[in-house]
């Protein structure tokens, strides 16, 4: 699979599940839409996880983590992770 195509929004992504695959994503070269029910708190986390590329870049990290409201982050994406705690899952 290329994962230069990939467009994954992460639902709940502000929390370390979504942020290490956040990160991980980002650096095979996938666009990453990190996702939250706070629009700062997304940004705030896009913006630290595009720090830690920024400092690591090679040539697979080519597409910063962008970040959006969790229904936007979704609309964004062809595929869609839930990283919320289990018990909100549904
Ligand atoms: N952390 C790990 O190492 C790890 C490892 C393996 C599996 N997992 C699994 O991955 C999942 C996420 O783990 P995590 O540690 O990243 O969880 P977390 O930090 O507790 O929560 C992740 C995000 O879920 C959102 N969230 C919390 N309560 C919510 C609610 N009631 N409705 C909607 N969104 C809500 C929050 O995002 P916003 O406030 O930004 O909306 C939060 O930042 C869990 O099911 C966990 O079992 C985690």
């Amino acid at each position: 699979m290329d994962t230069d195509e990939l467009e994954v929004g992460l639902i709940g992504g502000t929390g370390e599940e979504g942020r290490g695959l956040a990160l991980r994503w980002a650096r095979a070269g996938a666009h990453v839409t990190i996702g939250s029910r706070a629009l700062e708190k997304a940004k705030a986390t896009a913006d630290e996880l595009n720090h830690i590329l920024e400092a690591h870049a090679d040539e697979r990290a080519g597409h910063w983590i962008d970040f959006g409201e969790n229904r936007d982050a979704s609309a964004a994406s062809e595929f869609s992770l839930l990283t919320v705690p289990f018990a909100y899952a549904a």
